[in-house]
């Protein structure tokens, strides 16, 4: 047995930023953002938080997959920027939408996080423990941006996207996942004081410092690698794959990733234009865009890879 995708949803804030609106109070410019990130738009969230987010994206994937949320087993919530250290934005999503049967908690592996949730709950499903999940990758990272950061605060948006995944004879046919924790400090956001405020620390929660170039550079070396990686060991041929649903960080990522692979563009679906990098949630709100307009057809071999802060970094490929 194996894992398998069988329903999909997302959601995203209703407020559209525009690159003109941050030129409003940031010493930025649209075409720069064009050019050099593909982003014309991002969603950010005012009222709701990521749990919200989760939510409704989680809803959907359920209405989609047509089941009872009774027969989900397991909640996977992977989030980099969840409302409250505890409980997990997990929890909260398994109140809300009536999964009383399942156990819920969060990870955390920034914009690899939905793979690294496929990655767990394939673990799960191939030793019998659990035969229906839930992964969700949701975020909120507007609360954590530095808006006076035009080198970061430029790239991110809101949103969620969910799967529901079921036991089935076909779907995953491999995962990989991986991390370099010496460079955990390329890209960081402090959540709590070092010391406590008994000692001399004080309450207050940092913003996130990102060093765009590392990431670069490692993301246009780190996603072909992976990618060429789980075709070899599968014996897959990178023209029998018809989508590459690959993390929406960068389209000049995306571009350099698509010429490293040795495949065409038209095989990368891009949608980072209007939703900017979403972190944990790109990947799935990706995949609920395909699944509805049509590209994503049954029995399609899909390909997915992220990579973000940790390092982290995780590709898989399946059977749609
Ligand atoms: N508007 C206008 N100019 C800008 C902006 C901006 N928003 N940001 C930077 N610049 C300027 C810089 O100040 C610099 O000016 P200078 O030459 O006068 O010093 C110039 O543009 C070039 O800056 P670079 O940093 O060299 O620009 P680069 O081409 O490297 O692009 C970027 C920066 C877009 C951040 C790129 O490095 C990138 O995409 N990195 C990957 C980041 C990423 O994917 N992060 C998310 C990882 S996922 C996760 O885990 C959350």
């Amino acid at each position: 047995m194996t894992a398998r995708i069988i329903g999909t949803g997302a959601y995203v804030p209703e407020r559209i930023v525009t690159n003109k609106d941050l030129m409003a109070f940031l010493d930025t410019d649209d075409a720069w953002i064009r050019e050099r990130t593909g982003i014309c738009e991002r969603r950010i969230s005012t009222e709701e938080g990521t749990s919200v987010l989760a939510i409704r994206a989680a809803e959907r994937a359920i209405a989609d997959a047509g089941i009872d949320p009774k027969e989900i087993e397991i909640v996977i919530v992977a989030t980099s920027s969840a409302d409250r250290s505890f409980p997990s934005a997990a929890s909260d999503v398994q109140g809300a939408i009536g999964a009383e049967n399942a156990v819920a908690f969060d990870i955390t592996a920034a914009c690899s996080g939905f793979i690294y949730g496929l990655h767990i709950l394939q673990g799960f499903i191939q030793s019998g423990i659990y035969r229906t999940g839930l992964v969700i990758g949701a975020e909120t990272l507007s609360k954590v941006l530095d808006w006076s950061d035009r080198s970061s605060c430029i790239l991110f948006g809101d949103g969620a996207g969910a799967a529901v995944i079921r036991a089935d004879e076909e779907g995953v046919i491999r995962t990989l996942v991986g991390t370099d924790g010496k460079k955990a400090d390329v890209l960081w956001c402090q959540a709590r004081s070092l010391r406590n405020c008994l000692t001399g620390g004080k309450p207050e929660l940092g913003f996130m410092v990102m060093d765009g170039k590392e990431v670069f550079k490692f993301a246009v070396k780190k996603v072909p690698e992976i990618v060429n990686q789980i075709l070899e060991e599968t014996g897959t041929a990178r023209e029998d794959v018809q989508h590459y649903v690959l993390h929406q960080a960068n389209t000049r990522i995306l571009e350099s990733a698509a010429r490293r692979i040795g495949i065409p563009m038209e095989k990368i679906p891009v949608n980072i234009d209007r939703y900017g990098n979403t972190s944990a949630a790109s990947i799935p709100i990706l995949l609920d865009e395909m699944s509805r307009d049509g590209r994503l057809k049954r029995g399609d071999k899909v390909i997915l890879s992220g990579f973000g802060a940790g390092l982290t970094w995780g590709a898989a490929l399946l059977t749609w």
